[in-house]
């Protein structure tokens, strides 16, 4: 299967900004999404931050599997100069919660000579305008990541004392483990022409089939969806929810249309596609295979220079 791989743009200009808030930053905030945590985290995010004290927001709280959200903040919360804590869009005023924890990662900051100064950053559709919208009380601009829309940077004041840095642009990570690709997809984060909705759905049924087949089962009244192959699996949702072609075949792109807008409207219930464990598993998978990637891409730069003769054949060299 083939990797997903998108670039919503405005990488460079992204990467500028935030290099250039970080020196004047105290806390870091990055927004993940509670459904895909690992896969929703930036990783070019640690190095531009500078190990500065992060907070991650598991936001969307309200479409996840509550347990596992659980096991993420654990996680994260484990981690040096790290604080997590979830949100969903719901909570009426999400300021008191977000100021704390700044404040007890970065006890050395607060009052009018020394204002705590915030960066939020996440991925597109994490819900990021939706939070700054609420914090700042009054519709904020979005951002946007729309090409060529190069938007200033905004600053939002929770409190006298506490900045709110939101950069323009986006960064996007390069996608180096597969099944990142497809989380990232299901949950919207894609752009719609940027991916195979089959290819998306088949994956995030095997998936649920093996980790939440109760609610598979009772949303598409399939039994023993646990054995069933994937295809299958799509098919018999298809003809559950009437994507049909020619009175009697499914129609297979619609059967996957309605899967993956069903997960995301959480109508089968509230799901998380991965586990910190899995998803360390996944990423040490994925480094190793980018790795190979890398050295094959090497190999066949090295072999065009020799054959271009750009540098001499290693045999007869010295
Ligand atoms: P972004 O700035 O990070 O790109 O995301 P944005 O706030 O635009 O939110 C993306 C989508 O996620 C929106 O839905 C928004 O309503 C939804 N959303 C944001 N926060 C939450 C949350 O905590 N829980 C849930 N369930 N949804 C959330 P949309 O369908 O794209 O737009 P709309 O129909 O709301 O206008």
């Amino acid at each position: 299967m083939a990797m997903i791989q998108w670039f919503p743009g405005h990488m460079h200009l992204t990467q500028k900004a935030i290099a250039e808030r970080i020196k004047h930053t105290d806390v870091v905030i990055e927004l993940l999404d509670a459904r895909l945590p690992g896969s929703s985290a930036n990783p070019m995010l640690g190095q531009l931050t500078q190990g500065k004290p992060a907070l991650k927001v598991l936001n969307k709280q309200d479409l996840a599997d509550p347990d596992r959200t659980g096991l993420w903040l654990a996680h994260y919360n484990a981690l040096p100069g790290t604080r997590a804590m979830a949100l969903d869009a719901s909570m009426a005023a999400p300021a008191k919660a977000l100021v704390a924890a700044c404040h007890a990662l970065a006890p050395n900051r607060g009052g009018m000579a020394k204002p705590m100064r915030v960066l939020i950053c996440g991925i597109p559709n994490v819900g990021k305008s939706t939070l700054i919208n609420t914090l700042a009380g009054k519709r904020a601009a979005k951002t946007g990541d729309e090409a060529g829309v190069t938007k200033l940077e905004q600053r939002i004041a929770i409190a006298p004392d506490f900045y709110l840095y939101d950069t323009p642009g986006m960064l996007w990570p390069r996608i180096i483990v597969a099944k990142s690709g497809y989380n990232l997809a299901a949950s919207g984060a894609v752009g719609r022409n940027a991916f195979d909705e089959q290819e998306v759905a088949l994956e995030l049924l095997d998936y649920l089939r093996q980790h939440y087949p109760a609610m598979l089962a009772a949303r598409f009244k399939i039994e023993a969806v646990a054995g069933m192959p994937d295809e299958e699996l799509l098919e018999a949702i298809g003809r559950q929810r009437g994507a049909l072609q020619g009175g009697k075949q499914v129609n297979l792109q619609k059967a996957a249309e309605l899967a993956i807008f069903d997960f995301r409207a959480a109508a089968l219930g509230r799901i998380t596609l991965e586990t910190p464990t899995e998803f360390a598993q996944w990423l040490a998978a994925g480094q190793t295979l980018d790795a190979q990637r890398q050295l094959k891409k090497e190999a066949i730069e090295l072999d065009r220079k020799i054959r271009f003769k750009q540098i001499p054949r290693p045999d007869k060299r010295g």
